[in-house]
């Protein structure tokens, strides 16, 4: 009998810079407590704790028995598309059409492909941190160079512009804007988008703008930098419906950007993921043409929970925490503490029973704080204080 060989993996470079979300580890590990007979409270994972509303559901539903099961095309149904467009073009106040339009699983493929069409070896791309881990993820996983722009606690989690302006080179291909961010719930208003699109000028860099959470914005009104005159052409929008509509699991996401560049996406859509499930599709239209109650009503909850949630973290020993303009996540700044952020999330999961993520795992400039999501029941977030509280209390 011959044996079997354990090969070595042989793997490509780029495999050793490819990062990750820490969430999902956090989870695993939380996880683990829980099979060993521990009571963990979830703070850690951003998504929200609602189900999708029935109306999608029962689209979906109906979609499969009407028999969308099938291939579609790779930039997504038409009628999606078009039903994109129509509240792009509302909810961002400029003109969109279908051909603008990608379908994609998720929000996340919108990231990837950006970060590939545009970013060949030693080009640049500026993005947000503390971020969205898969932005730095990405960057360096296709070779370009990763240039971090740090978002400061003191103007709200907003950026400085002139650092901004300082970071720009000749071989800034793509800037990545968020709002309203992940992870500090920091929300770039009207003025601050302008005057970002004033530094950027005439300059030919493509702006990809991640507004996955542009329905939960708590004061205000959700302003987007494709609303500025002349960056239409020069932005990608990222949107969805994992965040809107409670549906994380269903994967469906889609970009807007000008025709040409759409096109180059549907090919890339064509090589990697063929095309978005089609009975999802279908429910999408649901989403975008049936009843938004459902997503007002957990825009209110968020708020509500996020003003106790807040509240309550104020009144810990050692943590200090603005109120987020949007999102579901609060990040407060434990500084006071005396703790490093991985080491005190560690010690409130193993010793408190609270998961919550380093502000690291978003990026170096996010030493100095923890984020909790707070895409929990009410009940939960305040045992989740009393918990922290009670930690404080005996270890500072
Ligand atoms: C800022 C940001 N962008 C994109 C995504 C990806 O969303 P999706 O689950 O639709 O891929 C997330 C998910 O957490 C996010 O926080």
């Amino acid at each position: 009998m011959q044996k079997t060989i354990q090969h070595e993996l042989r793997l490509a470079q780029r495999m050793s810079r490819l990062g990750t979300e820490t969430a999902f580890e956090v989870l695993d590990k939380a996880r683990a407590l829980e099979r060993q007979g521990r009571n963990i409270i979830h703070l850690e994972i951003g998504e929200p704790d609602f189900d999708t509303p029935k109306n999608i559901v029962e689209a979906a539903v109906g979609a499969l028995h009407k028999g969308w099961t099938h291939y579609g095309p790779s930039a997504g149904l038409l009628d999606l598309r078009q039903a994109v467009a129509e509240h792009v073009s509302r909810s961002r106040g400029v003109e969109v059409a279908s051909n603008e339009v990608v379908i994609v699983p998720g929000g996340k493929p919108i990231i990837f492909y950006s970060i590939l069409a545009f970013a060949d070896d030693e080009d640049e791309v500026i993005y947000p941190n503390p971020g969205f881990p898969i932005y730095e993820s990405m960057i360096r996983y296709v070779g370009a160079q990763a240039v971090p722009i740090a978002l400061r606690e003191e103007k709200d989690f907003g950026l400085d512009l002139d650092e901004l302006a300082s970071l720009i080179s000749d071989r800034t291909k793509l800037i990545i804007l968020n709002s309203p961010q992940n992870p500090t719930g920091g929300v770039l208003r009207r003025q601050e988008i302008e005057e970002i699109a004033d530094i950027i000028g005439d300059r030919n860099i493509m702006v990809l703008s991640d507004e996955i959470y542009s329905r939960l914005i708590f004061e205000g009104q959700h302003f987007s930098i494709m609303s500025v005159p002349g960056f239409k052409e020069r932005a990608i929008l990222l949107d969805g419906f994992s965040k809107t509509y409670a549906m994380t699991g269903w994967r469906m996401g889609y970009g807007v950007m000008r025709p040409d560049l759409a096109a180059h996406f549907s090919r890339l859509m064509t090589n990697s993921n063929s095309c978005t499930a089609s009975f999802t599709q279908i429910a999408g239209i649901e989403a975008l043409h049936g009843d938004q109650s459902p997503v007002e009503h957990m825009r209110q909850e968020f708020q509500r929970r996020r003003d106790v949630f807040v509240a309550g973290l104020n009144r810990i020993k050692g943590f200090s925490c603005r109120v987020p303009g949007g999102a579901f996540y609060t990040f407060p700044n434990i500084t006071q503490t005396g703790w490093k952020s991985k080491a005190l999330a560690d010690a409130l999961l193993d010793q408190a029973g609270v998961a919550c993520l380093s502000g690291t795992s978003f990026g170096e400039y996010g030493e100095g704080f923890l984020r909790f999501s707070i895409a929990n029941s009410m009940e939960n977030l305040r045992e989740a204080l009393t918990r922290i509280n009670q930690w404080a209390s005996g270890n500072l």
